[in-house]
């Protein structure tokens, strides 16, 4: 089966063809630098970069692909979540190609797509549904935290997700604070891969909780005062980076605890971990240590299928058709508020 899918639910306009489970190919055109200049993401300027940029990026896929549009067996994209006006750019775009090519069209859950990004590996990267053992995954971006229950392949439990702030829009609001350029997460992992973890002493909340959600808002209030107290901290570079190491070690440590404990409760056998902010190094270091500990097998996501990419929307389509999904209705919608169940 040969997939086309966009993906536009916020600042990265991307499209991929993937055929029997192997992503041949992939483009992501970001809007990064468009956005840095605001702290954050503009959604009007998404919207009008995604309009400029969805025809570019989708010609450029085919192109990589060596494929005809007349070639797909059908065309998938994501309907939500994610910015109401950035995703409209996508569904419509997907709406027109799937007309006038006379395709099918499949809408995908974003979050969804990056739960199963954990499962796309390799050089070809393809997707290896094959040992499909019970699995935790932690999905963790700049809009959602979210610990899923896993029982088998499309078969999905929500276990917990943020009560505010998500991990991402932690790292990215302190990270603001600090001073750093948006999206401050990796300038976060950066910096904070020169300090010391434990130099000044953050908040882990909810991490006893019992419960699977998380909270990261009052940790990000705790380093609003932590820098009223000490304005000098931002001075030395050491101890911005101390700074830096010791913010993310609480917000590490708090997804890492979480994530092994419900593994243990629930009896998994693997953890994954997936979404922008599964490209953290020290996520990524301490989590590979609490799954040897504990004897979890353990699935990362690749680091450039972390951030959102059409290739993850394109696998987890054809998996859904290939169990016999419907196509949306010519008249579909998006889904802004699309929440997994
Ligand atoms: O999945 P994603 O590309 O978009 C959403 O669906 O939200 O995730 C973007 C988020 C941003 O908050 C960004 O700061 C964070 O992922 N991120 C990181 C790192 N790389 C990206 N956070 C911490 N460390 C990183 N290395
Ligand atoms: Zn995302």
């Amino acid at each position: 089966m040969i997939i086309l899918a966009l993906e536009t639910s916020c600042d990265e306009t991307s499209a991929a063809v993937v055929r029997d489970g192997v992503v041949i190919a992939s483009v992501v055109s970001s809007q990064i630098k468009l956005h840095t200049e605001y702290g954050g993401v503009v959604p009007e300027l998404a919207t009008r970069e995604h309009l400029r940029n969805l025809m570019p990026v989708t010609r450029a896929a085919l192109t990589a692909s060596g494929l005809a549009l007349a070639e797909m067996d059908a065309i998938a994209v994501t309907q939500g979540p994610g910015l109401p006006s950035a995703l409209l750019m996508g569904l419509k775009a997907a709406q027109a190609l799937a007309y006038a090519a006379r395709k099918p069209l499949l809408g995908v859950n974003h979050h969804e797509a990056h739960l199963y990004s954990a499962w796309i590996t390799g050089t070809p990267a393809r997707a290896e549904w094959g040992s499909f053992a019970p699995t935790v995954s932690l999905v963790v971006s700049g809009g959602h935290t979210l610990l899923v229950h896993l029982r088998g392949l499309l078969d999905h439990r929500l276990l917990g997700s943020t009560c505010d702030d998500a991990a991402g829009e932690c790292f990215d609001k302190t990270a603001k604070m600090i001073g750093l350029p948006y999206p401050g997460g990796p300038e976060m992992d950066r910096l904070g891969a020169e300090g010391n973890p434990v130099a000044y002493e953050f908040p882990r909340p909810l991490i006893d909780a019992p419960n699977d959600d998380f909270s990261f808002s009052g940790l990000k209030t705790s380093v609003r005062y932590f820098l009223r107290d000490h304005p000098g901290v931002l001075d030395q570079r050491k101890s911005l980076c101390d700074l830096c190491a010791s913010v993310q070690a609480a917000i590490v440590d708090v997804l890492v605890a979480k994530t092994i404990r419900a593994a243990r409760r629930l009896g998994a056998q693997c953890v994954t971990a997936s979404g922008g902010v599964a490209c953290n190094s020290a996520l990524r270091r301490q989590l590979t240590a609490a799954c040897s500990k504990n004897r979890l097998a353990l699935r990362l996501a690749a680091p450039s299928y972390c951030t959102d990419n059409a290739a993850m929307v394109a696998i987890l389509a054809e998996r859904k058709l290939t169990q016999g999904a419907a196509p949306l209705p010519w008249n579909a919608e998006i889904k802004p508020g699309w929440e997994i169940a």
